[in-house]
């Protein structure tokens, strides 16, 4: 890691409101990382526009461009490292990364996916888990592997299901949670306590075989 403070660069895809939860963070004087770049796959990523308004240098690298996924992760990488990140963030990057792009930056990317991983996997995970009947659900900050949503979790926000309501205000629930622990996590790693050695997670210089769980109303 470069000396001072952690510097990080988000990738988003859409509204960003992960996004916006790390730069209210950052206003507050209560974020250890330097949130030096904001890229987009989408031009039209409402997230793009919060991170102007913050004084975020932004860049948009449009996938549709790149016959294969490995000369867009490239292409990505060449920007990113313009700015020499020590973390990279996905929030709402709805993008497959290649084997190649994961190991270039081993044990550096953290991605927050939207359910109790290592349950729900992919996409539609708050309408799978109403259909399920589950009671309990929520959302995973994980390290980034070659295996899709399948890293070493780091932190999960736990929720009860309300059978009552819709996937869209279950969705709106469980963004609430990951706006408190994705900040969180990542503060973890800004501040040394959280790394990845030999594929695992550690916190504190003990190995994480569970996530941390916070449970929320
Ligand atoms: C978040 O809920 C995040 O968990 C999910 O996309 C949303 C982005 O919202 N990510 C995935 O599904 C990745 N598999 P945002 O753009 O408002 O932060």
């Amino acid at each position: 890691m470069n000396k001072g403070r952690c510097r990080a660069a988000i990738l988003i895809s859409g509204s960003g409101t992960n996004l916006q939860a790390f730069i209210d963070r950052a206003a507050r004087g209560n974020l250890d990382v330097d949130l030096s770049l904001v890229i987009s796959n989408r031009p039209d990523a409402y997230g793009l526009e919060r991170a102007s308004h913050a004084g975020i240098e932004t860049a948009c690298v449009e996938h549709g461009g790149f016959t294969d996924r490995e000369s867009f992760d490239r292409a990505l990488a060449a920007r990113l490292d313009e700015h020499r990140p020590d973390l990279i963030i996905l929030a709402g990057f709805m993008r497959i990364l290649s084997p190649w792009f994961v190991d270039h930056y081993e044990g550096r990317i953290l991605n927050i996916h939207p359910a109790l991983l290592p349950a729900y996997p992919g996409l539609d995970t708050h309408q799978r888990v109403l259909e399920a009947g589950d009671h309990w659900h929520g959302s995973t900050v994980h390290f980034v592997t070659e295996q899709l949503d399948g890293g070493p979790r780091v932190l999960q926000g736990r929720l009860p299901v309300n059978s009552e309501e819709s996937a869209a205000e279950l969705a709106r629930r469980v963004q609430a949670v990951e706006h408190q622990i994705y900040p969180e996590a990542a503060g973890w790693f800004a501040g040394g306590r959280l790394r990845y050695r030999d594929g695992c997670a550690w916190l504190d210089g003990d190995r994480l075989d569970e996530p941390i769980v916070m449970d929320f109303d």
